[in-house]
């Protein structure tokens, strides 16, 4: 979502007549579009605002935006008092207000809901993977996440202003559509009609666009995977074999206290409605180790689920609190050093699984999308279709899509040659 946005602010600043830099020291603007989902994301924010007021020019505007800023509001002026902005993320594209009274400090941490997609201008050129948000905030309200405190209650965008988008970058450039989302498949839209629309109209709809030749969406809450999403892995092609699905812990008590309260039978069964959708399916998952009052036993029911469901990609963290949620004032919360010990464990277990997927893809060949030469120039970094990187040797006119033989694996990556 960060990503995106980073996008859409770039493309508003460009359509101001401003120009990127690499040089903190030589810029006109500099902001800082910021996460709020664990503390050390938050701290670092602050280390980093430290660094750049030091090495920018005094009549540089400088400001955060995004999740950071939402949460402290004011208080980030207070912090760093040489901020000329501080603006949330539903209303970043309050930002020109700045240009025209630089004097002046901007503070806009509202939830305006969709108003920035209509208030920002179109992208002029659109990368090969184009993220298209389809929802924003998130009615969840897992007891942990700060999501629902800053990005707000659910609210889906229109079907006929995602399509345009979506349209519009397969015009610019796109070749892969990712749908975002915190909540992405509680994506729910009623036209004046009356007819409602569906993650999974989006996807039908998008694989009828012939420059788009692959289709993913992230994050996905387990409960909300309808039989209907889950039947366009068996009837569109063009939809990745890949999905993130968080299930955050293995412990049936711990989810609860999560509030996620579904059954892990229920997550299972619908892994298994996946699989015979599509057999070649691989599921990533997000797990959360050191949530308060977690005991050996549940964390060894998160090792257990993790090496049932042979997770691939997946993204581990240490629990940690934060303000406004109700995890945060549970009592038992976990000593750091087991939450790292934890940590520790989980990771081993997943980089074992991801390396030995990796090294089932070996002699296989996939249509790949070209992501990019890597930093030494020497090779070109290629995406399978299950996200892994496969870096091939650099060559002229490599194609956008290839089909990739692959020939060597490790735990991080693949190797391959183009075998057309
Ligand atoms: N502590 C640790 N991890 C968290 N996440 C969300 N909130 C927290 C928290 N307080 C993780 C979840 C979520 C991912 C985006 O970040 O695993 O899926
Ligand atoms: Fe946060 Fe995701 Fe839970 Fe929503 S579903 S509250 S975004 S962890």
């Amino acid at each position: 979502m960060n990503v995106y946005d980073g996008f859409r602010i770039a493309a508003m600043l460009e359509h101001h007549g401003f120009m990127r830099t690499d040089d903190v020291s030589d810029a006109d603007i500099i902001i800082l579009n910021t996460c709020a989902v664990r503390a050390k994301a938050t701290d670092k924010v602050f280390s980093a605002l430290g660094r750049i007021r030091r090495a920018k020019k005094t009549s540089a505007l400088f400001g955060i935006v995004g999740c950071v800023a939402r949460e402290s509001g004011a208080d980030a002026f207070r912090r760093i008092p040489d901020l000329n902005f501080v603006l949330g993320p539903q209303s970043y594209h309050k930002l020109p207000d700045i240009l025209e009274n630089p004097d002046a400090r901007l503070l806009n941490i509202d939830l305006g809901g969709l108003e920035k997609f209509d208030a920002l201008p179109q992208m002029q050129t659109s990368p090969r993977v184009a993220y298209i948000p389809i929802q924003e905030g998130c009615n969840h309200v897992c007891t942990y996440c700060i999501v629902p405190y800053t990005r707000g209650p659910e609210i889906s965008r229109s079907f006929e202003s995602v399509m345009a988008e979506t349209i519009h970058a397969a015009k610019t450039g796109a070749i892969e559509i990712c749908f975002l989302g915190q909540n992405v498949n509680g994506y729910k839209y009623t036209d004046k009609n009356g007819k409602t629309y569906r993650l999974s109209d989006l996807i039908r709809e998008t694989a009828k666009i012939p420059e788009i030749m692959r289709i993913r969406f992230t994050s996905s809450y387990p409960t909300e995977m309808t039989d209907d999403l889950i039947d366009m892995f068996r009837t569109e092609p063009k939809l990745l074999p890949f999905l993130n699905m968080p299930i955050q812990s293995g412990s049936q008590s711990v989810l609860t206290r999560m509030n996620r309260p579904y059954s892990l039978k229920l997550y299972c069964d619908i892994i298994h409605k996946l699989k015979s959708a599509r057999p070649d399916i691989q599921i990533s998952s997000d797990f959360i180790v050191g949530f308060p009052g977690e005991s050996d036993d549940d964390f060894e029911q998160t090792m257990k689920i993790a090496k049932q469901i042979k997770y691939i990609n997946s993204y581990s963290f240490k629990y940690s609190p934060r303000p406004h949620t109700a995890a945060a004032l549970m009592p038992d919360q976990i000593p750091e050093n087991t939450k790292a010990a934890r940590l520790a464990q989980l990771d081993t277990c997943l980089n074992e699984i991801q390396r030995e997927f990796n090294e089932s893809c070996i002699n296989k060949t996939f249509a790949c999308l070209l992501e990019g030469p890597d930093k030494t120039g020497r090779h070109l970094v290629y995406r399978t279709p299950f996200m892994q990187q496969c870096i091939v040797p650099a060559c002229d006119n490599a194609p956008a899509m290839a089909q990739i033989t692959i020939t060597a694996a490790n735990k991080a990556s693949l190797r391959g040659k183009i075998t057309d």
